[in-house]
């Protein structure tokens, strides 16, 4: 008789998470053999020798005492509070701290949004490349992914035109990630307030995941959308963990905004949703306040001679020595997205080509494919490693590349 084991819901046959899949598996074996794998697939600056800025860790030590209880299910007032001044004063309609929830991380809040909005079948407009919980949390809750496409041909920037053009009965949101995680694309204000008046037309509520608001390189310039978008229902996604580096915090918040009658019985969907999970961790949510009233510590990694963006300038220069690689230079966040030049390659894969550069360079990267596009020629890698650590790297992804294309070309020799 077969072995009875234990049953998996059929919903998670849809849900996938490259960045800490099959490959960081391997890597994990391979560390355990004594290799040293350079790990590029996590945006997790902890552990490139980046610190939570010292008054936030201060705030939370000292709170402690104060940490023991539940808070509210919407989170601590005073931080709450804090957020909606920030959003304010951004020029946010209706911000206000009961439009503000706390969350252990933007990852729990997109989940709770997602299952407060949708019914089996209803459809969410996601980016092609997208940061793949999005698309996890939509299937997860029932929902459907149509993707609009964000290719390198376009600097990957959204077409309004392509996306109306998805559009259906059942479309119910249309998300943005807004510096891009993973293509590090910026939106201009012209193209959010496109997108605005195609969330208005088809009553979309708008779903803008800004958790990167602050990490912007050269000129590039960040627009909140939630001002654009006015009376229009949008949910603003922010938190501590990349631009106050406190990933293993857990503390990440949402805000409403738009005319709160249309919001209907939204926002009471998503207070019992959090009053289910009864609060987020409380000891880490004393640093929000010091982090949107405190010091910029993120300007100076980022500005000419800052450390990120020395090591995006390693990320494009290594990109240029290469012969078999281009890049759209990222304008923000914490993550470049090549692409490999498939003409020199018999069927590039980018799955392949990733284990071939783990096993045999020790590099840890993500298939493009992971992010939920078609085509099979790009990966992305984070931008928090030193600079010459990068430059290292890319003489180790052409000396991998330039082994696959010689076994390419020898294939076509051969054929
Ligand atoms: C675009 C985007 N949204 C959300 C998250 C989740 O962040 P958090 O640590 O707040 O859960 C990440 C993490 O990498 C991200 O890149």
């Amino acid at each position: 008789m077969p072995q009875r084991t234990v049953p998996v819901s059929s919903r998670l046959g849809d849900v996938r998470y490259e960045i800490r899949g099959a490959l960081s598996r391997r890597a994990r074996e391979l560390e355990a053999e004594g290799r040293q794998i350079v790990r590029l697939n996590i945006g997790n600056p902890g552990l490139f020798g980046f610190t939570v800025p010292s008054h936030l860790r201060e705030t939370v030590s000292t709170h402690l005492d104060r940490s023991e209880a539940y808070c509210h299910q919407q989170g601590l007032q005073g931080a709450r509070q804090a957020i909606a001044a920030r959003e304010a004063a951004r020029g946010a309609v209706a911000a206000h701290a009961d439009n503000v929830f706390i969350g252990n991380g933007v990852s729990e809040l997109i989940d709770l949004t997602l299952r407060a909005l949708l019914n089996s079948g209803e459809e969410v407009l996601l980016p092609s490349p997208d940061y793949p919980l999005w698309s996890a949390a939509t299937v997860l809750n029932g929902g459907r992914a149509r993707y609009y496409s964000c290719p390198a041909s376009r600097g990957h920037q959204p077409d309004p035109d392509e996306i109306e053009a998805l559009i259906t009965p059942r479309t119910r949101a249309l998300v943005l990630i807004n510096p891009n995680n993973p293509t590090g694309a910026v939106y201009p204000r012209e193209l959010l307030q496109a997108l605005v008046q195609v969330a208005e037309r088809h009553r979309l509520l708008l779903l803008s995941d800004e958790i990167y608001d602050g990490i912007l390189y050269d000129d590039a310039e960040f627009h909140p959308l939630a001002p654009l978008a006015g009376d229009t229902p949008c949910i603003t996604y922010s938190g501590l963990s990349k631009m106050h580096r406190a990933c293993g915090y857990r503390v990440g918040w949402i805000s409403l905004s738009g005319t709160p009658a249309k919001f209907g019985e939204f926002r009471a969907a998503l207070d019992l949703l959090s009053s289910l999970r009864l609060c987020a961790n409380v000891p880490t949510q004393w640093a929000v306040e010091p982090a949107l009233t405190g010091p910029d510590t993120t300007s100076e990694l980022v500005r000419d001679g800052g450390r990120l963006h020395a090591a995006r300038r390693a990320v494009i220069d290594g990109v240029a020595r290469s012969e078999y690689l281009d890049v759209v230079a990222p304008q923000g966040a914490l993550y470049a997205f090549p692409s490999i030049r498939t003409q020199y390659f018999d069927g590039f894969d980018d799955e392949d080509f990733a284990l071939e550069l783990l096993e045999s360079e020790n590099v840890l990267i993500v298939p493009g494919t992971g992010f939920n596009i078609r085509e099979r020629n790009h990966f992305r890698l984070t931008l928090l490693p030193q600079p010459a650590e990068i430059d290292d790297v890319f003489m180790r992804i052409d000396r991998c590349l330039g082994r696959i294309a010689s076994r390419s070309t020898s294939a076509r020799h051969v054929a």
